[in-house]
């Protein structure tokens, strides 16, 4: 699996930096072709020589150094890189590749490399639970950057704590995940949809819902990280769209309807996380609505069922649908599955603290045409995203979709 495949390892100014030389050597021994960058603090804790002499491999640390042949060494390496993994990883890089900092040779190949990128934090216990850390911490990972959480125990300051790094074969049984999971998706089309949808009913009112569009972006990100084409189609939202998704932003349901309608014959796997208005106003006004002196009272219209016209008129592709109840979740969900002729349902509690709108967790249920349930439990959306890409990998090879179950 590592053999031949092209890996940097970035080595950051930790006193856990003594350990990298034990990993890139297990990396050496199956066939990768590992490629050392080092910063200048690092380069204080252990030398490059040490990382040559095992990476076999010149290492990087000065982003200045004249080259032997021409090339510009950050592109080069980061061009050529199928994954990067920062370890040990300190505050300092990782709170500057969340400020979009490049100003040494490591953090500019991180920020010009496609890659997937990989962080395995070590520190003091309270650097790391350090608030600012940890936003940053989770800033990078909505952008679809990876991280190994620190071991717990005596650290090198003194402290007891979380904080420590992992051993080498911990590291090296996540990198190898991760490359894995890279290209699991290669050769498959996702649609998906996100957020919720916007019914006008005059220049500036509209009816919508509390939809932030976390769940489906975290879904097209990791589908894009794990090779697959994406085509998000996404109503309003003030999330950033994953790198390399193709984005097309609509407003209505009715807008939702017509973008999906002209793509959903490229998907292999369609994912409709968006939360559609059932409902628009049956009328909308071209000026601004004055008000009277009454009551107002206003007529709706039913909206498309997206997913519903899916199931009817899919043949080859997968379809997830999303359920978001406050009862009976279940029962409802089961029969939404039915209805809609859906292969997998995500089931959420929205009333649980925790789960839906706008939070950064969720606790779902999958739900499976043949009746089957797996419960989730309370976990990161983007962990999420992957457990459900997981279940979909598992029957689904890119090779052509496959029904479920
Ligand atoms: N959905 C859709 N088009 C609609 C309404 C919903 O495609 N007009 C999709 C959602 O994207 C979601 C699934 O249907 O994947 C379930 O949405 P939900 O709002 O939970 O259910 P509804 O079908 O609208 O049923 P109800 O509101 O009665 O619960």
């Amino acid at each position: 699996m590592l053999a031949g495949k092209c890996i940097i390892i970035g080595i950051t100014g930790g006193i856990a930096a003594y350990k990298t030389p034990d990993l890139v050597s297990k990396l050496v021994k199956v066939g990768a072709d590992v490629h050392v960058v080092m910063t200048a603090a690092a380069a204080k804790f252990i030398t490059p020589l040490t990382l040559q002499t095992i990476s076999r491999n010149p290492v990087a640390v000065d982003m200045f150094e004249i080259p032997d042949k021409w090339e510009v060494k950050h592109i080069s390496l980061a061009d050529k890189a199928d994954l990067l993994a920062v370890v040990p990883a300190t505050a300092n890089i990782i709170g500057k590749v969340s400020a979009g900092l490049a100003d040494d040779l490591l953090s500019t190949v991180i920020m010009a490399t496609k890659a997937p990128v990989f962080f395995v934090p070590a520190m003091n216990v309270h650097m790391y639970e350090n608030p600012v850390f940890q936003s940053n911490v989770k800033k990078l990972v909505s952008y679809g950057y990876s991280f190994l959480e620190p071991d717990m125990g005596r650290l090198a300051c003194g402290y007891e704590g979380k904080g420590r790094l992992p051993e080498a074969d911990v590291i090296f049984d996540e990198i190898e995940a991760l490359l894995k999971k890279t290209t699991d998706f290669a050769g498959t089309t996702f649609l998906i949809t996100a957020g919720p949808t916007r019914e006008y009913l005059d220049p500036v009112r509209f009816l919508t819902n509390g939809s932030t569009g976390k769940m489906g972006y975290a879904i097209a990100g990791a589908a894009r990280g794990r090779g697959a084409r994406v085509i998000l189609v996404s109503g309003p939202v003030n999330i950033p769209v994953p790198q390399g998704v193709e984005h097309i932003p609509v407003l209505s349901a009715r807008d939702m309807f017509d973008a999906v309608k002209e793509h959903y014959q490229e998907a292999d796997i369609i994912v409709k996380t968006a939360a559609v208005a059932d409902y628009s106003p049956k009328k909308r006004l071209i000026s601004k609505m004055k008000k009277g002196p009454g009551d107002l009272e206003l007529v709706f219209e039913r909206t498309p069922d997206i997913l519903r016209f899916l199931g009817e008129n899919k043949d080859k592709q997968v379809l997830v649908g999303f359920a978001a109840e406050t009862d009976n979740l279940v029962e409802n969900a089961v029969k939404k599955i039915k209805t809609k002729n859906l292969d997998l349902i995500v089931a959420n509690d929205i009333s649980q603290p925790g789960a839906g709108f706008g939070t950064n967790t969720n606790i779902v249920k999958l739900i499976y045409r043949d009746g089957r349930i797996e419960q989730l439990d309370k976990m990161a959306k983007e962990e999420v995203a992957h457990r459900i890409l997981d279940r979909l990998a598992a029957c689904f090879k890119s090779a052509g979709a496959k029904p479920l179950a």
